[in-house]
């Protein structure tokens, strides 16, 4: 490292967005003390600062365009993750004072990018890498972990469900598979450090394939793990999930037994719109299998309200089916309009007092019913 290098080199990370950034943002902080440079506990302290964002909604973006906003300074601003991805170059259009752009499929290249960084003078500093399709395996085996006992372990990456609304699979790219036998050294590894529960990652975690082993092989084989005591995994799609894979749920005895399955919709024709791939009949069947098979497993869900033509009455059938399955627990996400997706070129955007109104109505009653049934557990357990 030279000495220009060594007055810039601790770096301090803000991270937005799911449990997949934080997962990256470990991966970046690894890479980063491998090349020598110090992770920064505060912002003050920094003389790198990294965004690593999301753009699922605009509400997330415009945070951390706020934010960059607010530095002004002596500080050099990076951007990573989806929005690295989603803004490209154009992003040192929109604020000029960030000095590089690392998409999430280049996360590998950052140390290098610091290194060339720190040879350029202020206004040269402009370096952008968002085109790889793939990141090199070895990244997922620097040793960085937020919590001593708990890891994520991302086991595939990128979707190609392409959900009408979604911006995911065009800033994350097609859906990759890790090798298992990678997967489970990576795991082994966080063991031998202390970790002993983990939670597996993916956009689309259950549709998990190597060409060699299924999602629930793969189950099997961390439920088997000496040192671990507890995995879950997130999130599932409920076109990709079976009896089978609630039966292997259901026997696994590490198995937090907790199951985020996104429902988005409860109307047919708000579910086809969205290309989800499945009926309110198929969903309602698959987690009535899931309270059957998995007794007393946790069910959780996401579900976006506003979506565009969303009549009143379609908003109502989604009420009906929150209350008629009982989710323990529901992420409800009003509507946002993403660039370059099929939902944002459709008819009938609602007006944005209207999914205000829809999303507190909705919160409210997944709210009660998540009451009545902690009430319930805690009934039960008394
Ligand atoms: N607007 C609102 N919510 C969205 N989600 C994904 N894209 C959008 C969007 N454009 C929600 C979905 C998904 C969760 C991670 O974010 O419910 O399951
Ligand atoms: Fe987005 Fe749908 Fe893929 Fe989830 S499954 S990441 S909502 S495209």
């Amino acid at each position: 490292m030279s000495d220009k290098e060594k007055k810039q080199n601790k770096v301090f990370l803000r991270t937005f967005g799911c449990q997949m950034n934080v997962r990256d943002s470990e991966l970046i902080c690894g890479l980063l003390q491998k090349a020598g440079y110090r992770i920064s506990a505060t912002e003050q302290d920094a003389d790198i600062i990294i965004f690593n964002t999301c753009s699922v909604r605009k509400h997330a973006e415009d945070r951390v365009w706020s934010l960059i906003g607010s530095y002004k300074g002596s500080k050099i601003i990076g951007l990573m993750g989806c929005m690295a991805k989603n803004y490209q170059e154009k992003a040192f259009e929109r604020d000029p004072s960030i000095s590089f752009v690392v998409g999430p499929q280049d996360i590998h290249k950052l140390p290098d990018i610091l290194k060339k960084l720190s040879v350029k003078s202020l206004l040269e500093r402009k370096i952008w890498e968002t085109d790889s399709v793939e990141r090199p395996e070895e990244i997922y085996h620097t040793d960085f972990y937020q919590d001593a006992k708990h890891a994520y372990v991302v086991i595939s990456e990128g979707c190609c469900n392409f959900c009408s609304y979604c911006v995911v699979p065009y800033v994350r790219g097609a859906l990759r598979h890790r090798k298992h036998k990678d997967i489970m050294a990576e795991i082994h590894q966080a063991i031998d450090k202390g970790i002993t529960k983990v939670t597996l990652l993916g956009q689309n975690v259950n549709a998990y394939q190597d060409g060699q082993i299924n999602f629930t092989k793969i189950l099997e084989q961390v439920n088997a793990l000496d040192g671990l005591t507890e995995f879950d995994f997130f999130t599932s799609h409920p076109k990709d999930a079976n009896l089978e894979f609630f039966k292997a749920l259901h026997g696994l005895e590490k198995s937090a037994k907790r199951l985020h399955l996104p429902l988005q919709s409860g109307a047919d024709r708000i579910l086809t719109l969205m290309n989800r791939g499945y009926k309110i009949k198929d969903y309602l069947a698959l987690t009535d299998s899931y309270r059957k098979i998995v007794k007393g497993g946790l069910l959780t869900t996401d579900i976006i309200v506003g979506f565009p033509g969303e009549t009143r009455e379609e908003f109502q059938e989604t009420c009906a089916v929150v209350e008629k399955i009982g989710f323990n627990a529901a992420y409800i996400f009003k509507y946002s309009s993403r660039p370059g997706t099929e939902a944002a070129k459709m008819a009938g955007q609602l007006e944005q007092d209207e999914i205000n109104k829809r999303h507190k109505k909705i919160l409210d009653l997944q709210r009660a019913i998540s009451k009545k049934l902690r009430s319930r557990h805690s009934d039960a357990k008394n």
